[in-house]
């Protein structure tokens, strides 16, 4: 059985929201708690899929978790050295960050690992980490092709490197800087584009020095990391299904409460105000080392845009949501520089083009992007490859579309947005679900 989400047009946005927790924070408490010292208290945690992987392997490897309970989560850490070796494989499900993350803290351990994933995941290039990892001394493998599962096996030290990213990947850096804590001297990674630095905040968050100078970050093994009390906010990917959905259709306005605004992660509301959108940020604040705001969007007209380059890796996950706003805008919108796209849960560039023509939009499929010619949607069936962004994205595109939108294979919303059917639906969009 699988999941079918069917919108039926029309509607409007309304209302004041709170999205789930931020994925990516959400990850990095649950692994920073389990290797400080102390007891750590996270609130406003994602509750989905991923998460709970995460959750799941730590316990595996001797680590006492009490919740998730509404968002709570307490993490008895046993500090750098105190993970003990996990009796089956590490299974990270559909979480490219779980695994990559997990990879790079598990070369640092005296016992070996493997590390598995759901049918996506097993697809996903796994050479970005091993390739640095083994550089480091790290004994890990992967199957034929470089992807899952990845064999991890103790190595009597691992020292450290200077590494140049070939890829703008904050997983790749956040990788290297967890196997860095176990590696002789200072590593420093190099970025060729600012990536999101939650692992660098959240280190520093947990007393563990960390020097960061314009593109490059270091780090040297030799100090704890302290428990601490964390705060994730609202996830702005998961916002931006709403900001999109908001901003394209007729009378809306929706606020969504405490969101998390880190600049590495703001591209899409730096895309979507070039194209023309009403986006407010309110009470502006920071909290746990993140700045957080409220969002006011409303309906506005948009207009197609070349995306800068630079903003991509900004936007890396709203990419689905913002081709949509681009189906709906005046004109064409041209995004390019996005081949890490193809790389994703699915290959987004790939399935939002068929998923887009497949519903009356004129697009053009690139090497590293897509052409979308802007105008009225017309409806119709689309497989969203078991791709959670993808799903949400195209149910945003129901609010203004001429006949249904039927999206398949939506099993894996749950990944990352557990109640995004029924939030949608609390908000103005119509949306069922049925099990096919
Ligand atoms: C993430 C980094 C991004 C992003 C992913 C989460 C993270 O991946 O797409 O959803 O938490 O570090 P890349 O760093 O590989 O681009």
């Amino acid at each position: 059985m699988s999941k079918r989400f069917n919108i039926h047009p029309g509607g409007s946005l309304k209302g004041v929201i709170r999205v789930p927790g931020d994925k990516s924070m959400s990850h990095r408490s649950v692994i920073f708690g389990a290797l400080a010292e102390g007891i750590t208290h996270v609130s406003g945690l994602l509750e989905g899929e991923d998460v709970l992987a995460t959750i799941a392997a730590f316990r595996a490897m001797g680590v006492n978790i009490e919740g998730p309970d509404d968002g709570r989560l307490v993490v008895h850490g046993v500090g750098l050295k105190g993970l003990q070796k996990p009796q089956h494989d590490l299974d990270m499900g559909n979480s490219g960050t779980a695994m990559r993350l997990l990879s790079g803290l598990l070369c640092g351990q005296n016992f070996s690992s493997r590390l598995v994933g759901d049918k996506s995941l097993s697809e996903r290039p796994m050479r970005r980490v091993v390739d640095p990892l083994t550089e480091m001394g790290a004994k890990i493998s992967t199957a034929v092709g470089g992807t899952p599962p990845l064999q991890i096996d103790p190595v009597s030290g691992l020292h450290a490197i200077d590494y140049k990213m070939p890829m703008a990947s904050a997983q790749v850096k956040s990788c290297l800087l967890l196997a860095a804590l176990y590696a002789q001297g200072k590593t420093c990674v190099t970025e060729p584009a600012p990536t999101r630095d939650h692992t660098e905040r959240m280190l520093r968050g947990f007393d563990y020095p960390v020097y960061s100078d314009g593109d490059r970050v270091c780090l040297e093994p030799g100090f704890h990391l302290a428990a601490t009390d964390m705060t994730v906010p609202g996830d702005i990917s998961s916002a931006a299904f709403f900001i999109v959905g908001a901003s394209i259709s007729k009378a809306s306005r929706i606020e969504i409460i405490n969101v998390g605004v880190n600049p590495t992660r703001t591209g899409i509301l730096l895309v979507l105000n070039q194209m023309g959108a009403d986006i407010e940020l309110k009470n502006e604040r920071v909290i746990g080392g993140e700045p957080v705001a409220d969002l006011v969007v409303q309906s506005a007209p948009l207009h197609g845009i070349h995306i800068d380059e630079r903003h991509v890796p900004l936007a890396i996950d709203e990419f689905p949501a913002i081709l949509v706003a681009a189906a709906c805008a005046t004109g064409e919108t041209v995004l390019s520089g996005a081949e890490e796209l193809r790389v994703k849960e699915s290959d987004r560039i790939a399935v939002m083009a068929r998923g887009l023509s497949d519903i009356g939009v004129d697009v053009s499929e690139t090497s590293d992007g897509m052409r979308v010619q802007g105008g009225q949607i017309r409806g119709g069936a689309v497989d969203s490859h078991g791709d959670h962004r993808i799903a949400m994205a195209f149910a945003m595109a129901g609010l203004v579309s001429d006949a249904d939108i039927q999206i398949d294979d939506c099993d894996n919303v749950a990944t990352s947005f557990p109640d995004f059917h029924s939030l949608a639906k609390s908000c103005g969009l119509h949306i069922t679900v049925t099990d096919i």
